[in-house]
């Protein structure tokens, strides 16, 4: 049957040495450290690094010997990059995209055996501020229905959440709302004047967050779409027209005093 099957077929991964991949995730531009891990008494002769792109070649990256921190190709494509921060850990500078992948460390012991342990390496991007657009609003006395699209630019896979208030938390007791499932589009039904109505849409990846708030209120109240430029004129306008009248009222008031 089956079973007999699967007996006669042992899992692959039995015939490979089970190094379990550590994942370290770094962010374009900044550094990381790949520290081995040894169990306390066990006494270092030599840790070699390499790595393995994804290419399927692997080049040997560097060698601690007796103290020493040697490059066996000091001009591969991490040049000046590689730094030996301790006797057990190695350090990547001004991380490169390119430098994604599996990094093993081989490491003799004495007197005499081997461990290897091997560190899965992400390298992400910042996360570009995302914006929001408001579409499908619908104004009226009795409320506010309206959608609102989180968009994030470049191509860099990031995760896209909504949150409510000020300080953000979760949606949980927003009455009415729904959400599309990859969570970027938001459709709200709220009551009229409601207290608490700033939407923030969080970017993120495992190193890096964006926010970007909207007050909504505003735009329900505007009954249409964001404040248009005539719009903003008016209110430019106005602001200014408001610090006139306070200087006049000043420099008359001044008057008054000196004579
Ligand atoms: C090297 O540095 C790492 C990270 O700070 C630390 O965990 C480790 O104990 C250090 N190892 C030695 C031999 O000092
Ligand atoms: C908003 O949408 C809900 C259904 O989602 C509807 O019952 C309600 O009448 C709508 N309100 C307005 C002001 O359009
Ligand atoms: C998105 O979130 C999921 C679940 O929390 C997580 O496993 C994944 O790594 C995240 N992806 C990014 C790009 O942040």
């Amino acid at each position: 049957g089956t079973s007999l099957l699967v007996q006669t077929c042992p899992d692959p991964g039995l015939f490979q040495a089970p190094t379990a991949h550590r994942q370290v995730n770094g962010i374009l531009g900044g550094s990381v450290l790949l520290s081995v891990d040894l169990s306390p008494g066990k006494k270092v002769k030599e840790i070699e690094w390499s790595f393995r792109a994804g290419s399927g070649v692997t080049i040997q990256l560097a060698e601690f010997t007796g103290g020493k921190f040697e490059r066996p190709d000091p001009s591969d494509r991490f040049k000046q990059r590689l730094e030996k921060y301790n006797e057990t850990s190695l350090r990547i500078k001004v991380l490169e995209l390119d430098d994604r992948g599996v990094y093993e460390a081989r490491i003799k012991i004495v007197p005499a055996t081997v461990e290897e342990q091997a560190f899965l390496l992400a390298v992400y991007e910042p996360v570009p501020v995302p914006e929001i657009k408001s579409h499908s609003l619908f104004s009226t006395a009795a409320g506010c229905n309206v959608t609102l699209q989180c968009e994030v630019s470049g191509r860099e896979e990031v995760n896209v959440s909504w949150r409510r208030g000020n300080p953000p938390r979760d949606l949980g007791n927003l009455e009415r709302y729904q959400l599309t499932p990859d969570g970027r589009t938001l459709h709200l039904s709220l009551q009229p004047n409601p207290l608490d109505s700033t939407f923030t849409c969080m970017a993120s990846n495992p190193m890096d967050q964006k926010n970007i708030s909207l007050y909504l209120q505003s735009i329900c109240q505007s009954g249409g779409a964001a404040p248009s430029p005539c719009r903003w004129k008016a209110i430019i306008g106005a602001l200014f027209l408001g610090l006139e009248i306070n200087a006049v009222v000043l420099v008359n008031l001044l008057h008054r005093k000196m004579l």
